[in-house]
């Protein structure tokens, strides 16, 4: 018996050279847009959910979205929290909430979302929000009449969903003097909620990061 290769044993030879060349071409395309970085930089989605009727919220609100956003990787959805879905809340890996102060504490409906958390989404008895990051932020119209009781109202909620809360801007979150001798939203309080949204995001990709290994 010939210990020469066939023709048939040739052929089938070519084709498993041709499957090996083949399989190293997908391999290396998938390669080329990974990079360690990715690897310890994963994407997060950051939701920014607030309540405005003259607008000084919804401005605080896009400036927290802007430093989120300027942090890579991090994706934003801005909402009104009457428009906040399931899909969304569950979807995200931090949720920052605003409210205008309505007699020193969060407005009606910033604390109809937060109940909504049970009797619409069913967040319990799971603790679906659980290990998300959160955060506040909240306009007044007078300096000292309920800006911080309002975040730290809106930070309670979140810690008896066991997420993990986080400050930033102030030492609760971001906040706004919106009438008397302080009309509007400044530079100063736009630089805060910045630097809020910076803070959430980068604050949620480390424990994206850390869970990931
Ligand atoms: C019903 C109601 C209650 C308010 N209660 C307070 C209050 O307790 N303390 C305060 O400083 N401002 C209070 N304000 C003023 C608002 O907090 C302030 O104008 C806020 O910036 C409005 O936010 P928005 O423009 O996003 O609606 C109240 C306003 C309304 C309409």
């Amino acid at each position: 018996m010939s210990t020469y290769p066939t023709r048939a044993h040739s052929l089938s030879a070519s084709r498993y050279l041709q499957a090996i060349a083949l399989t190293w071409v997908v391999l290396c395309t998938g390669c080329a847009s990974w990079s360690w970085a990715d690897a310890a930089a994963p994407s997060i989605t950051v939701l920014v959910t607030y309540h405005s009727l003259s607008g000084n919220t919804e401005r605080m609100a896009e400036a927290v979205v802007a430093g989120a956003r300027s942090i890579a990787g991090t994706q934003v959805v801005m909402k009104r929290v009457g428009q906040v879905s399931a899909e969304d809340l569950f979807s995200a890996d931090a949720v920052v909430v605003g409210s205008p102060v309505y007699w020193s504490n969060m407005s009606g409906e910033v604390k109809t979302f937060f109940d909504n958390w049970q009797f619409k989404f069913g967040v319990f008895p799971e603790f679906k929000m659980k290990n998300k990051v959160g955060a506040a932020f909240a306009t007044a119209g007078q300096v000292s009449s309920g800006k911080e009781v309002t975040m730290l109202t809106i930070l309670a909620a979140m810690l008896g969903n066991q997420m993990i809360v986080v400050g930033g801007g102030g030492a609760f979150g971001a906040s706004a003097t919106t009438e008397g001798e302080s009309p509007g939203i400044d530079d100063k309080e736009l630089a805060e909620a910045k630097a809020l949204g910076q803070r959430v995001a980068e604050v949620t990709k480390l424990i994206r990061a850390g869970s990931s290994h």
